[in-house]
């Protein structure tokens, strides 16, 4: 029997909505393997933002690294935008993820064969990519120092900084080639180093470490020619590692190859607790209405459980009730097509859930 005191962080638009249907999943696999939860709820991002005028508080971001691990909806929307850069919701994430010290980031885009014409790729481009993007998270330019604007007139300046030490290279390098040992052994580096120094000690201290894990191909691209072959030839890379502006948006774009952000987890890892969330936002539009697809948040919580319990096994098993729901042709508005039948959020859990009921009972017997 083991215990996991979980944080929920529901946030913002429609994230009560997916971290409830997430959370339906976590406590029926909890059951299954007999680990007792605890869970204890945060206001976050906009949410702390009416609450407490700050987009995360002081004693949030201690309970967040007391805990045995954070599940994330979403954060922000329209009704903050208009703040200042100190105050936006997004900046309450990155103080989460820096003070919980989650300097891994891992974002797998995996295609789905019930998904394939919802992806802007010919089927015969994206069938079979299976890939994950493992962004450095808690340094380069988003936190690089100096940053900010100053003088006036037209000698105003904004300024930020891209920096890594080699510890930090080495350190996110490493959970990359863990990562690329337990898939198919290929990591793709991704830099700018014909450019950027800092980027060429990316590559140096990559080419390094690979002594250290002969099995694994590393090769090197350069993030523009990387972005290309996204989308030109998406099947062949395995494990991609790169920086932290780099990953945010070729996470993106790997995201939107597989047809629906609205299926994309995400796991964020460090020395401590882990942050699970999904790679989606809020989607003001239809908050509160039922409406949106939890399933990024239930393979959020399948990571969680492999990362946070150790149980791969169980992970697999949330992640084949989700692929057997889409197979039976369950799909919420943002991944129908022509004339398929839309579902709700609630339903959509509902189903992943009787599949999962199914294959836990089918590995119990
Ligand atoms: C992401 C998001 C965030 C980021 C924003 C909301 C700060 O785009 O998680 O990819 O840039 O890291
Ligand atoms: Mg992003």
């Amino acid at each position: 029997m083991k215990d996991l005191s979980l944080l929920v962080l529901p946030g913002d638009g429609i994230g009560p909505e997916v971290t409830a249907e997430a959370l339906r999943v976590l406590h029926r696999v909890a059951r299954h393997a007999d680990v007792t939860l605890t869970i204890s709820h945060g206001a976050f991002g906009g949410a702390s933002l009416d609450a407490h005028d700050v987009p995360v508080t002081d004693d949030l971001l201690e309970r967040a690294c007391a805990s045995g691990a954070v599940l994330l909806g979403a954060v922000g929307g329209p009704k903050w935008d208009a703040l200042p850069s100190h105050l936006r919701p997004e900046r309450g994430l990155l103080a989460l993820r820096k003070a919980m010290g989650v300097y891994a980031n891992l974002r797998p885009a995996r295609f789905f064969d019930a998904l394939a014409d919802a992806s802007p790729l010919k089927r015969s481009l994206t069938e079979g990519v299976d890939l994950v993007v493992v962004r450095e998270l808690t340094g380069g330019i988003y936190f690089g120092e100096p940053r900010g604007v100053s003088g006036s007139g037209d000698a105003r300046r904004g300024v930020n900084t891209l920096a890594y030490s080699e510890m930090e290279i080495r350190r996110i390098g490493r959970i990359a080639f863990e990562l690329a040992m337990r898939r198919d052994k290929r990591l793709t580096s991704v830099d700018k180093s014909n450019v950027l120094e800092v980027m060429a000690l990316w590559r140096e201290v990559m080419t390094s470490l690979s002594a250290e894990y002969p099995e694994v191909k590393l090769d090197h691209l350069y993030v523009d020619n990387c972005a290309m072959q996204l989308v030109s030839g998406p099947r062949q890379f395995d494990v991609i590692v790169t920086g932290n502006l780099f990953g945010d948006i070729l996470s993106d774009e790997a995201a939107a190859l597989t047809g629906s952000l609205g299926m994309l987890p995400s796991a964020s890892i460090g020395d401590g607790p882990g942050l699970f969330e999904p790679v989606h936002g809020t989607a003001p539009d239809i908050a509160g209405k039922g409406l949106a697809n939890p399933l990024a948040t239930i393979l959020s919580v399948a990571m969680l459980v492999e990362h946070a319990l150790g149980r791969r096994d169980l992970a697999v098993a949330i992640e084949r009730a989700v692929e057997n729901t889409l197979s039976a042709g369950h799909r919420t508005g943002d991944i129908a097509r022509g004339g398929e039948k839309v579902i709700g959020t609630t339903a959509m859990g509902d189903a992943v859930l009787a599949e999962l009921e199914t294959i836990l009972k089918s590995e119990a017997a």
